[in-house]
């Protein structure tokens, strides 16, 4: 192989190499090897007595007491997952989400290493104005990098 030949050949090499990197990372981004109706609206449980395995897995599971007062903090833990979903570089919780009725309230975003799970804690106090019917239904979404938008609400006495 003379010298030229070999920078050609090093070149294309090099290029093609690139190329498939990039390939690779827009895949883990955008995937393209899966369901693709899974992104195409939010997801929900359909049946709650009889939970399909992608749904135990998504959809997200919202801790509140049943009850609460106007102006008095109180949690609201949101976990993702029956069992915890992993949190691995090529399969992760890229957010969750609360909302009070339409009115968004929080996102935690979570970066795929692994340092956090998807299980998170909101502190949430409600004004008087949040819940004139004495009753507010908080909404929680999460975003699976494979698996779509998810989405699960509780409603709440307020007193
Ligand atoms: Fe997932």
């Amino acid at each position: 192989m003379n010298r030229r030949t070999f920078l050609k050949t090093a070149a294309i090499g090099t290029i093609a190499t690139g190329f498939g990197a990039t390939l690779v990372s827009a895949d883990q981004y955008f995937p393209t090897k899966v369901d693709q109706s899974l992104y195409s609206n939010i997801n929900r449980v359909k049946d709650k007595a009889n939970k399909t395995p992608l749904e135990k897995s998504h959809a997200p599971i919202i801790s509140v007491p049943a009850s609460v007062k106007v102006g008095e903090p109180f949690t609201v833990e949101v976990v993702i997952g029956e069992k915890l979903h992993g949190m691995s570089p090529s399969h992760w919780i890229e957010n969750i989400e609360l909302a009070i009725g339409n009115e968004p309230a929080g996102r935690i975003d979570m970066q795929p290493k692994g340092y956090l799970q998807p299980k998170v804690i909101f502190t949430v106090v409600l004004p008087k104005e949040a819940a004139p019917s004495g009753k507010v239904t908080l909404v929680a979404y999460q975003r699976c990098n494979l698996h779509g938008y998810w989405e699960s609400s509780v409603d709440v006495s307020v007193s």
